[in-house]
């Protein structure tokens, strides 16, 4: 059924199988980790009228999946998802949850860490669950999104430790104050926003899109790193793909592309020394 309504799989799930399986489970109202045996099962009646309604969402009104269900999984972590926010799927979450392995290697756990652009805030919480000693903020320009990171960090109880910031990206942030900023603004140019399928209109357009070329958030968040970031800090920025014209914006800046084993593509790890000296040399 999926399949003949041509839904696009681009909202954290692979492949039409997948989203099947995630929502015979939500409407079952089974966790995503189960076995084969689940399929000896019969499927039990009550949950029939439940699995139409999100069928309906999926197939016809095009929402994707984590906002049929109200929820999603990334990193091992359950979140809170609506249309407040961009459905969470940013490929920097593997890095995080792997303690920034290799990229963050100070001999001490970073003390603070800002979410800029969070959206659901589900980076800066799988930060928190990895560095259990860090201050993290979550920080949106938009208060919709805000809430909803609220309510994810109530959902994991960090809220003695996780603080909510609305600000236009990094400007509220304290200079030298930041030891990790995890930074993934909108990148969709104009032109491929005409392009989306239709699940991204039930996305905040504010979350996707950015301006002619998609790198206009990405440099003056560059720009402002090079002022938060304490000496020995770091930046994962996430631009999708446009590394290319971020690449053609900044010529002569030498950016890392990580190599991403879950797959994802236009993340990169930048030191605060690499900012620095891309400042000093006016190549930024
Ligand atoms: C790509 S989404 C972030 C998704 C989020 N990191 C996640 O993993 O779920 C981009 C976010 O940037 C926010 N945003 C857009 N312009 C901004 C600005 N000038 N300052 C701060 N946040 C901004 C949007 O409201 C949106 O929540």
């Amino acid at each position: 059924m999926l399949q003949e309504a041509g839904v696009y799989c681009g909202h954290g799930y692979d492949s039409v199988t997948d989203e099947a399986v995630a929502l015979v489970l939500g409407a079952t109202d089974l966790p995503p980790e189960q076995t084969l045996a689940l399929l000896d099962q019969p499927f039990p009646s009550d949950a029939e009228a439940r699995l139409a309604t999100l069928l309906d969402r999926r197939c016809r009104q095009r929402l994707p999946v984590a906002y049929c269900l109200g929820e999603s999984h990334l990193a091992g972590l359950r979140f809170i998802a609506d249309s407040r926010a961009l459905v969470p799927r940013s490929p920097i979450a593997h890095v995080v949850a792997e303690r920034l392995s290799p990229w963050w290697s100070q001999g001490r756990d970073p003390a603070v860490i800002v979410d800029v652009c969070c959206g659901g805030g589900s980076l800066g919480l799988i930060a928190a669950e990895a560095f259990p000693g860090a201050t993290v903020l979550l920080s949106d320009l938009e208060p919709q999104a805000i809430s909803l990171a609220a309510e994810n960090g109530a959902l994991h109880q960090q809220l003695d430790r996780v603080l909510m910031l609305r600000a236009d990206l990094l400007s509220a942030v304290r200079s030298g104050s930041a030891d990790v900023v995890l930074a993934n603004p909108p990148y969709v140019s104009r032109g491929e926003m005409a392009e989306l399928p239709p699940e991204y209109c039930h996305e905040p357009r504010m979350a996707l899109e950015a301006d002619a070329d998609g790198t206009e958030l990405a440099v003056t968040l560059l720009r402002e790193a090079v002022r938060v970031l304490s000496p020995d800090g770091l930046m994962l920025l996430e631009v999708g793909e446009t590394w290319v014209a971020l690449e053609k914006r900044l010529p002569r800046v030498p950016f890392l592309w990580l190599e991403l084993p879950q797959g994802g593509a236009g993340v990169a790890a930048i030191s605060a020394q690499e900012l620095r000296d891309w400042d000093a040399a006016g190549i930024l």
